[in-house]
């Protein structure tokens, strides 16, 4: 039987009506709230492509049950990142490096990097690389991202 469920996404309260509580938070946010930030890539954990903040930790949507999320946790997708019309620095830095080919993979790794800069303040390069080595890209990018997060990380 539909039920409503209530979430905090982007700062806004905002109630979804939905059959399945324990459905992917991932297609609650795409489906029943069209913010397509987050993507579809593996919807097995494996890729992080669906990559959002609950709570400002990334987690990969696809694998957290929407009744696990209560009402007032905080829900940030790619859409809820920049501060009005001023863009998170991850996302100017990823603009600047052209860190984007198919760009697939991309609001992903800069949900995931903006979650760890959050908490690592002087990032060395190796532990850049350890912070995504679990978001995955198969076009490749991986040397422009990774400058991408270090130009982030610079100016942060
Ligand atoms: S779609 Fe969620 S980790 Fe790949
Ligand atoms: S830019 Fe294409 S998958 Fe990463």
């Amino acid at each position: 039987m539909p039920k409503p469920t209530q979430l905090n996404v982007n700062g806004k309260s905002v109630t979804i009506t939905v059959d399945d509580p324990d459905m992917p938070l991932l297609y609650a946010l795409r489906d029943n709230l069209g913010l397509h930030g987050p993507r579809f890539g593996c919807g097995l954990g494996q890729c992080g492509a669906c990559t959002v903040h609950v709570e400002g930790k990334a987690v990969r949507s696809c694998q957290i049950p929407l009744s696990s999320i209560a009402a007032k946790q905080k829900v940030v997708t790619l859409e809820g990142l920049a501060q009005g019309n001023k863009l998170h620095n991850v996302q100017r830095a990823f603009i600047v490096e052209q860190a984007v080919q198919c760009g697939y993979c991309i609001n992903g790794m800069i949900m995931e990097a903006a979650a760890f800069l959050a908490k690592n303040k002087k990032p060395s390069e190796a532990d850049i690389k350890q912070a995504l080595a679990n978001n995955l890209c198969r076009c490749g990018t991986h040397a422009r991202i990774v400058r991408a997060v270090k130009r982030a990380a610079a100016v942060a």
